[in-house]
């Protein structure tokens, strides 16, 4: 309560006035502001205790007290109490309301004392101060209008009105000063804030806060308010970008430098330090990719990038500051991965078969195959091939190749297949894949058994043990198991109408070949058998060949001796005119042996004559001739005993007697006789008998060929090449080499005359055809295979 100076004045008078009457009650009381000037007047004391100012040195009047002698002094020439020392209330009394000093008068003669009181009234004699001249405040700036401050109050020792009386603050549109008197009469001020502060619009205010008594004249006190505005957490770490966007290549070592992200935070301090991570949008699989330094913003690779998984990359990172309650800032990192040539061609084969039979035609599938490659572009372009030299073909279908056959298999040339696909990317370096495709080439039954030769030879010395082997014939068969397994018959066939099976057998496993009986290669020379090998597949196959039996001569006949025919028992007689010269043909030996060649060439050598000197006989020729002419003195009558072996080992031999007896006078008959037999051979009938043969079989050659081919040009196109089958031609030519090759043959050929002669009357069984019924005859012809042999005739 400011109370007008003047009143104050009036007031303080009236206290003075009504101390005065104190003196009645002993007690001298005065009062006086302080500050008052040395020797400044106090009370006149000695008319207020009723003295005699002239007795007041022999009384010795004075102050007797201490405090009151120090501040005041009494005129002992005229009893005036006046200041001696400046009197500060507030040095004495601080803020006590009533500050008095107590005094004593002491009087001697007779003794007084007299006790008085000097009152120090206050005067306005001290400005309010602050105890610090600075008042600091730290505000947030996010407190709410409204809030207050309570201020530090400023001190001014005065009292009463001279006290601090009143604040006032300097001027601000944020702050206003409030002040309060408490119940003992202090002020206390508060700052108010009437607008919210923004730290990042103005970080601190200076006011200054006047603080005033209520003196007059007033005085004051000034103290700087300083505001700082305490950041608050308030702006969100803002990115620079919103997006960021970088691309790297594939398989980048683990740290390679991605980029650098960087948030703002316009708030200070802690509000403003931030901390990089990535935010829970980001896949848990995606940062363990990457790495993001929490202080720097550095994002780093961390795993392996594979462009085949994932082509790019979305990171959303948040920035937070530290302050409480954070804030968060966002953004985006795409992070584009470009690929790289890593991945080489996969194949994948969908077998539809690991075997194909070889009879599969050409374009059978036997696989899928699917051709992929994880990259993307050029390197996932990807091509494909089957070596040339394999019978298989890649072709492409929708989204995978057909493996497909190229030509028609063959098993028994191939067996399996390891068929090597390879793929190779358009990448730089192009990587490539290999794969080997297993196909197992399975068996048909497509091979007929075969023999090694169309036909065989074999021979067989007659007289054989029955029941012994001759020959074993093999066909190979290249097929599989039973397809390959070979089993051996005999074809339907006779041997001087016998069939077959009566002269020999055939093991049907092995085509083992044994003679059933003795041969006698004077009844049968030769003969042929078709041996049949067929397999065991579904539908069998089979082939044939020939097998040509020749039975060899054994030297088991003797010669025989046909001419001169001696009578049983005798000796054949010859009968020789005397009057013939030498040289003359007195008789031919003519022997046959049933052997042939060497066992039937016969030799002829004199064994026993009569005469040695008188007949030779031709060692080939059997002849006997004059070896001089006949004396009259030689006997009539010779004998001459002829052997006559063959050439065999061991040779066999017979011999004929011959008795000849020389006649007279029989000249011109013997010389007729002699003419005819000179050159026997000319016209023997065995030569009549060669032409005709030979006329015969060309006639009948020329007619047989005639016949077919007329035949053939009437019949339709359509009738079956079987008619004149391919073998006609293939066999004849081959009995024909067979036979020239063979040397026993050559020789039986080249004596046709000498002991097969006798035989003559069989020609008649001679065809042309080389059929077992013909196998007697040492002339061998040729007869279309397959015709039956009672088709040729002569
Ligand atoms: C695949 O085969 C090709 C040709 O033989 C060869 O050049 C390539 O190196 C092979 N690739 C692999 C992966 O073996
Ligand atoms: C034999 O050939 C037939 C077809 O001709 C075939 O079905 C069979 O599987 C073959 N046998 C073997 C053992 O390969
Ligand atoms: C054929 O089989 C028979 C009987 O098993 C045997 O005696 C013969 O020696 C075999 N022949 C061949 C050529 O294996």
């Amino acid at each position: 309560m400011a109370y007008p100076p003047r009143v104050a004045f009036i007031v303080i008078a009236c206290i003075f006035l009504v101390y005065v009457p104190d003196l009645i009650s002993g007690q001298i009381r005065y009062s006086i502001p302080e500050e008052m000037e040395q020797g400044a007047f106090v009370g006149n004391i000695a008319q207020d205790l009723g003295l005699n100012v002239q007795q007041l040195t022999a009384r010795k009047f004075r102050l007797s007290s201490d405090d009151g002698g120090r501040y005041m002094k009494v005129g002992l020439d005229n009893g005036l109490l006046s200041i001696r020392e400046r009197i500060d209330r507030e040095r004495i009394c601080g803020q006590e309301g009533m500050c008095t000093i107590p005094f004593e008068i002491t009087l001697e003669n007779p003794l007084e004392v007299h006790r008085g009181k000097l009152e120090v009234l206050d005067i306005n004699d001290n400005s309010p101060t602050f105890r610090d001249s600075t008042i600091a405040l730290q505000m947030s700036e996010a407190i709410t209008p409204g809030v207050r401050y309570r201020l530090e109050s400023a001190e001014d020792p005065d009292i009463g009105i001279n006290t601090v009386a009143a604040y006032a603050l300097s001027s601000s549109e944020y702050f206003s000063l409030i002040t309060q008197r408490t119940e003992d009469g202090l002020i206390i001020a508060q700052l108010r804030l009437d607008k919210s502060m923004d730290r990042e619009l103005q970080s601190s205010f200076q006011l200054v806060l006047t603080a005033t008594d209520g003196g007059n004249p007033e005085r004051s006190g000034t103290a700087q308010i300083l505001v700082t505005v305490l950041d608050f957490n308030d702006n969100s770490p803002v990115f620079e970008h919103e997006v960021y966007r970088s691309s790297l290549p594939e398989n980048v070592p683990k740290g390679t430098f991605v980029m650098k992200v960087k948030a703002n935070d316009l708030d200070e301090g802690p509000n403003a330090e931030l901390t990089y991570s990535f935010s829970d949008l980001t896949l848990r699989r995606v940062q363990d990719l990457f790495s993001l330094v929490p202080d720097t913003g550095e994002i780093r690779v961390e795993g392996s990038l594979d462009f085949e998984e994932a082509s790019s990359y979305s990171l959303d990172i948040q920035a937070v500051d530290h302050g409480s309650p954070a804030f968060t800032g966002h953004s985006k990192v795409l992070i584009k991965v470009t690929d790289m040539n890593d991945n080489a061609p996969e194949i994948k084969v969908k077998s539809t078969t690991n075997k194909i039979p070889e009879n599969a035609p050409p374009g059978t599938i036997i696989a899928l195959i699917n051709i992929m490659d994880r990259d993307s572009g050029e390197n996932g372009q990807v091509r494909c091939e089957v070596p040339q030299n394999y019978p298989f073909r890649l072709h492409p279908s929708s989204n995978h190749f057909k493996l497909v056959t190229s030509e028609t298999l063959d098993r028994e040339a191939i067996s399996e297949y390891k068929i090597p696909v390879s793929a190779w990317d358009l990448g730089y370096p192009s990587l490539s894949t290999n794969k080997t495709i297993q196909i197992a080439i399975t068996d048909i039954n497509d091979n007929a058994p075969r023999f090694p030769e169309r036909s065989y030879n074999i021979y067989v010395t007659e007289n054989n043990a029955p029941g012994v082997s001759i020959f074993a014939v093999t066909a190979s068969d290249p097929d599989l198991d039973q397809n390959s397994s070979v089993s051996y018959s005999f074809q339907n066939s006779y041997i001087q109408n016998m069939p077959v099976s009566t002269y020999l057998s055939i093991n049907s496993m092995n085509g083992t070949i044994y003679a059933l009986r003795s041969f006698d290669y004077e009844e049968l020379k030769t003969f042929q058998i078709h041996v049949h090998a067929r397999d065991a597949g579904v539908p069998p196959m089979s082939s044939s060949t020939t097998v040509n039996v020749i039975i060899l001569d054994q030297n088991d006949n003797a010669p025989v001796i046909v001419s001169p025919s001696a009578q049983s028992g005798s000796a054949a007689v010859e009968i020789v005119p005397q009057s013939v010269g030498q040289g003359y043909l007195v008789t031919k030996i003519m022997a046959t042996d049933a052997d042939s060649g060497q066992n039937a060439r016969l030799f002829y050598q004199m064994m026993k004559a009569t005469d040695r000197s008188l007949f030779t006989v031709g060692q080939h020729s059997g002849e006997i001739r004059t070896a001089r002419n006949i004396l009259e003195s030689d006997p009539t009558t010779q004998t001459l005993v002829i052997l006559v072996k063959d050439n065999g080992q061991p040779s066999l031999s017979s011999t004929v007697t011959v008795d000849i007896t020389f006649l007279q006078n029989s000249t011109e008959r013997v010389a007729e006789s002699s003419n005819l037999v000179k050159n026997p051979e000319y016209f023997s009938d065995v030569n009549l008998y060669l032409i005709i043969i030979f006329s015969c079989t060309s006639i009948v050659f020329l007619v047989i060929i005639v016949l077919l081919i007329g035949i053939k040009c009437k019949q339709d196109r359509n009738i079956t090449q079987d008619y004149i089958s391919p073998s006609y031609c293939y066999k004849r030519g081959d009995v024909q080499d067979t036979f020239i090759r063979r040397p026993a043959m050559e020789e039986t050929l080249r004596y046709p005359g000498t002991g097969r002669v006798v035989r003559a009357p069989e020609l008649q069984q001679y065809s042309v055809c080389l059929s077992p019924e013909s196998a007697k005859s040492d002339f061998l012809f040729l007869k279309p295979c397959g015709a039956p042999a009672s088709q040729a005739q002569c």
